[in-house]
């Protein structure tokens, strides 16, 4: 049997080449796009989702043309939220009009009420299911599904139509050490945008993804804080929905700083909850504190890409 220390280059894998013809097939399909931006954090259910979709929904309606990558497959929730479960992917017609498309033409994808594209799991695979990746070894499978679900991301980027677009934006899973994976996977043309809420916990993680993207050449645009306030429909303000900062109180550590820009603060409306559970799209959004704070940040954004 042959131990790794007796193959020669790659093995007759063909590696290298394979990996230089995907990355050439992701330059080739991202060629049309603008900008990108990633929509991250490092903590899980702060609202990097409802922040991705609501404010692609927000800069839709200044008329850019916009599409969105959950790029969060273990836990993907574009679909639901964006209205797209169950979504039909259509292969492009092959050039004699019948049949399966070749081999080198893109996918088209499904589009919300408003007109975003989106690529999520969750239209693929239904919610009573977890995305299953075949492992190569048993007790082996953290290692083998980081290196397939990257391989999955590049293949999405590479087989759909993503066209003419202002932006797209990527939906990323929680995890610090996984935010800079990503920056790392989709190169220095991605820049960063992260969602905190107005915890000390939060902050806490948000500054460690902070300091750990500090390292690499991405841009990071700067921080939404989410869920600052709740908007109270009875009484028409906002009340706090989170403890002011520890600075002051004795004997705990002080705030963690974001040492990045603030493009502005989003209160939690129960209304936008709903709308995320039930895939109705921004448009629809009242005008309400919450719309106008998602129109602000938007505009913030828009401000920040060069
Ligand atoms: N400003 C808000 N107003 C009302 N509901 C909100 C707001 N922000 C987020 N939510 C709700 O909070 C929940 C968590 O939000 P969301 O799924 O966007 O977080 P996440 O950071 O993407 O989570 P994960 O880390 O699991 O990906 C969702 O049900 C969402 O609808
Ligand atoms: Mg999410």
């Amino acid at each position: 049997m042959k131990g790794y220390h007796d193959i020669v280059g790659d093995g007759g894998s063909r590696i290298l080449e394979q990996v230089a013809e995907q990355r050439a097939r992701i330059t080739d399909g991202l060629a049309g796009v603008r900008h990108l931006v990633a929509v991250g954090s490092g903590k899980g259910g702060v609202g990097k989702s409802t922040l991705t979709l609501h404010l692609a929904g927000a800069l839709r309606a200044l008329g850019l043309r916009i599409a969105i990558l959950d790029a969060d497959f273990n836990g993907p929730s574009q679909a639901r939220m964006a209205g797209v479960q169950g979504a039909l992917f259509v292969p492009p017609p092959s050039p004699d009009g019948f049949g399966a498309a070749s081999g080198s033409r893109k996918v088209a994808l499904p589009r919300t009420k408003d007109g975003i594209a989106v690529f999520s799991m969750g239209s693929v695979i239904p919610e009573s299911d977890a995305l299953e990746f075949e492992s190569v070894a048993y007790g082996e499978s953290h290692t083998w599904r980081a290196t397939r679900e990257f391989a999955l991301l590049g293949e999405i980027l590479g087989s759909f139509e993503w066209g003419a677009l202002d932006l797209l934006l990527f939906d990323l899973p929680p995890g610090a050490e996984r935010t800079v994976q990503y920056a790392d996977f989709l190169g220095s043309r991605t820049a960063f945008l992260l969602v905190t809420i107005p915890s000390e916990v939060s902050r806490g993680v948000v500054a460690r993804s902070v300091a750990a993207l500090s390292k690499g050449p991405n841009r990071v645009l700067g921080y939404v804080e989410n869920m600052s306030g709740y908007y109270c429909r009875d009484c028409n303000a906002i009340k706090p929905l989170f403890p002011s900062p520890l600075d002051d109180a004795p004997n705990t550590p002080g705030t963690p700083r974001l040492e990045i820009p603030c493009l502005g603060t989003v209160p939690f409306d129960p209304v936008l909850a709903r709308h995320c559970d039930g895939g109705i799209p921004y448009e629809e959004l009242p005008d309400a504190p919450v719309r106008r704070a998602l129109d602000s940040v938007a505009k913030q954004l828009l401000e920040k890409l060069p």
